[in-house]
């Protein structure tokens, strides 16, 4: 596959279940080595480098699923982070700036992560991954499991990601959010990419709405919307926590589909 991300992008990666997402993310995170080609970041070839030397390089991932320490707080997990910052003022500033775009980071700093919902639990995730000013982050599949809502939420800071100018790769199962956030696109098929375009534009090509959409070649997409794709299973609606507070109700934070 032949894949070109320039700085400040925002690419959005959609495709069924199998199609090579996660191990295209692996791969230039450096947790896997490719067989053949290259991964060139900034022209240095990065492919089969080591994962925490990939991490100094300034590609930071999000990977699939859960991955906050359960048993620390919130700001622990940040601080965890920040970890690679020597200067203990840098990190604290670090973490202040990064708070700005995620105010969980402060107002849940003392409660444990494991506590947190879903997405509260993604939200300290992107903001452990911010700390360090990632030159590129990976997200596999952060709403996965989400409420709509809350997944609408959860994208809804990681466009504020890129707008703070962060070069951004997401892998998303909700075609219809992802497209609609992203500002380019990329449909990946059995490990190759099938189409690229703009994000919304690839939200209206008929074959993109038939296979990923569910619906009729002839019917208009609406990003306001979001329907399940249908190749990643349905979403996990038992994942908000009961009666304590509830995510997106407090800021108007929605998405703003281009
Ligand atoms: N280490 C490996 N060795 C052999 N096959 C693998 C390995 N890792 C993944 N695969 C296979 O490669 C294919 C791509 O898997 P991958 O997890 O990248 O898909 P994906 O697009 O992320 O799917 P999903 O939407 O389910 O997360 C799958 O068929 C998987 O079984
Ligand atoms: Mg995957």
């Amino acid at each position: 596959m032949d894949l070109r991300v320039q700085r400040g992008d925002y690419l959005c990666i959609i495709g069924p279940n199998g199609a090579g997402k996660s191990t295209l993310i692996r791969a230039i995170g450096g947790v896997i080595a490719p067989r053949q080609g290259e991964i060139l970041f900034e022209g240095r070839s990065i492919g089969g480098r080591r994962p925490d030397l990939v991490f100094r390089d300034g590609i930071v991932t999000v990977p699939q699923g859960r991955n906050t320490f359960a048993g620390m707080t919130v700001w622990e997990n940040v601080l965890m982070g920040a970890y690679s910052i020597r200067d203990a003022r840098l990190a604290r500033q670090r973490i202040d700036q990064v708070a700005e775009l995620l105010p969980i980071v402060l107002e849940k700093r003392h409660m444990h992560a494991g506590l947190l919902s879903g997405g509260q639990q993604k939200q300290v995730e992107l903001a452990r991954a911010m700390v360090v000013e990632p030159k590129l982050l990976l997200l596999d599949e952060p709403t996965l499991g989400l409420e709509p809502r809350v997944a609408t939420a959860v994208l809804a800071k990681v466009q504020r990601l890129s707008e703070a100018g962060t070069t951004i790769v997401l892998v998303e199962q909700n075609a219809r959010l992802g497209l609609a956030a992203a500002r380019d696109g990329c449909v990946m098929e059995l490990g190759r990419v099938k189409l690229t375009g703009r994000g919304p534009s690839l939200l209206e090509d008929p074959e993109v709405g038939r296979l990923y959409l569910g619906e009729e070649a002839a019917a208009v997409p609406s990003p306001l919307q979001p329907r399940e794709a249908g190749f990643a299973g349905t979403p996990d609606v038992g994942e908000g926590r009961v009666g304590a507070e509830r995510e997106g109700t407090t800021e108007n934070d929605g998405l703003q589909p281009h």
